[in-house]
């Protein structure tokens, strides 16, 4: 329909208001509730049968999604003024504090401008040599034939490089409890995202008690730390170092312990687990495209001539860049962005009432097929530049855009590129057939039950 076609209500005054966007229709009382219960993914993907723009009412609230990459590049960067994040990231606030992924406004703007420094080329490079040295150690210790679960081997890997280029420290030992403390937190979000999930924080059971104890816990260490960091006024080449030093360059003034303590946390939640989850997915679908493992091989052969990779490598390392980005295509870490409108918003000629929920999938948009030919196929070809073609731009978002854009991207191409690469130059892993392979899409898009897997020589 064009919008000429649109119906168009009138207000009382007689001036023109365009229409609400039409949802599905829902099956059985309760379906919608029901699945933001127990399937998000199965919530998105009814609400897209609406079209292009397509709401469900939830109580109170009004959900919206945004399924066509024009209207998701409005959203997320040339009308981005008129949105704020959702209730799922205020729920993250229970434990990330004010960091840079969930404050607002000039507060979010100056902690960015503070922090951006931390992520600039020459910074990304050092780290990607602890990276290189951390992959190393994982391939090293693996033995011919042993079954694991490599998901749990590359949320142990991405979790170390990030304790060590975050804080200089080896958090292999779980020191202050920080790995407890995220997966509690994570685990209590499945529920938090409910409505009035956010009076389970405050109900007595041994659940909430034990989150509060972990958090309590990591919060007292990271204190102690940062504490001593400033102390020691060094600059060890750690993430931490940087904000301990950063000053604003309007009131020369630096962070609070607090502002330190809530960027570290997010950092470490935000940096780490979506890593690790491309990589997981990244090595199953490798597992299941022996040709694209061949040609993923050859490369890192005639790249690197028997060598471990190292950061001056990567931007030779075209091909297994390719198979990244497939994955990420397929199985998106972050795979849905949540705004609040603070304003009535327009899209496709429909009218989206100021304080709805506005969504856009990655999940879904990567795998519309209208932008991408065969999408559920693992083709890295594709991103080839001569077939990248006319798709829109925002057919393709992992990191988000705009100015919430992810500041760890680079970070995550280094990184992923960097384990890949040096894992793959030894090992080939061979998915465990007995191995049910789920989607859990939490905050991330995991893998339900990890991601069994055999290690082979190569
Ligand atoms: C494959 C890996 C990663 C993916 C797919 C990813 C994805 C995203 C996405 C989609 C957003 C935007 C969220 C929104 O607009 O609501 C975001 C924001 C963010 N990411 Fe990442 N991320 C990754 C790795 C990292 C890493 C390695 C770090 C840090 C070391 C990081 C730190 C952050 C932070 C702090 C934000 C908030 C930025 C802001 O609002 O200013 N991420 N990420």
């Amino acid at each position: 329909m064009s919008v000429a076609q649109l119906p168009v209500t009138r207000r009382r005054g007689g001036e023109a208001r365009l229409p609400l966007p039409p949802g599905p229709q829902s099956r059985r009382p309760g379906e919608f509730l029901s699945l933001l219960a127990h399937d998000h993914i199965g919530l998105f993907r009814r609400l897209a049968e609406g079209g292009d723009v397509s709401t469900v009412r939830l109580g109170p609230r009004r959900l919206v999604l945004l399924s066509h990459p024009d209207d998701i590049q409005r959203l997320l960067v040339t009308e981005q003024k008129n949105f704020v994040k959702g209730y799922a990231l205020d729920r993250v606030k229970m434990f990330l504090g004010e960091g840079l992924l969930t404050s607002e406004g000039a507060s979010h703007l100056r902690q960015r401008r503070l922090m951006q420094p931390a992520f600039h080329r020459e910074r990304i490079a050092a780290y990607g040599e602890v990276m290189a040295e951390y992959a190393q150690r994982t391939a090293a210790r693996w033995t011919d034939g042993a079954t694991f679960d490599v998901h749990e081997a590359m949320m142990e890997l991405t979790r170390d490089v990030a304790g060590k280029t975050l804080f200089d420290l080896d958090v292999g030992n779980d020191p202050g409890g920080v790995s407890e403390a995220v997966s509690l937190s994570l685990q209590m979000y499945r529920w938090a995202v409910l409505p009035f999930g956010s009076l389970l924080e405050y109900i007595p059971i041994p659940f909430t008690r034990r989150v509060q104890r972990a958090r309590a816990r990591l919060d007292a260490w990271l204190a102690e730390t940062i504490k001593q960091r400033r102390e020691e006024g060094v600059d060890r080449g750690d993430l931490l170092s940087m904000l301990i030093r950063a000053r604003d360059e309007s009131d020369g003034q630096g962070m609070t312990d607090q502002q330190l303590r809530d960027e570290v946390v997010t950092l470490f939640v935000a940096g780490h687990e979506t890593t690790a989850v491309a990589l997981s997915w990244t090595w199953y679908l490798l597992s299941q495209h022996p040709e694209v493992e061949a040609a993923l091989h050859a490369e890192l052969d005639g790249v690197l001539g028997g060598s471990p990779p190292r950061v001056s490598d990567v931007p030779r390392l075209q091909y297994t860049r390719m198979v990244l980005t497939e994955a990420m295509r397929l199985y998106p870490p972050a795979w849905i962005l949540e705004r609040r409108a603070l304003g009535d918003f327009e899209a496709q000629g429909y009218r989206i009432p100021a304080g709805s929920l506005v969504f856009a999938s990655q999940y879904l948009v990567h795998r519309d097929p209208r932008w991408w030919e065969e999408p559920e196929r693992f083709d890295p070809d594709r991103w080839r530049p001569e077939r990248a073609g006319n798709r829109p731009k925002f057919a393709f978002f992992p990191f988000g855009a705009g100015t919430r854009v992810c500041i760890g991207e680079q970070f995550a191409w280094m990184e992923g590129t960097l384990i890949l690469a040096t894992i793959a130059q030894k090992w080939r892993l061979v998915h465990d057939p007995s191995h049910v392979v789920e989607l859990e899409p939490l905050v991330t898009l995991r893998p339900k039950y990890g991601m069994r897997m055999t290690a082979v020589r190569r």
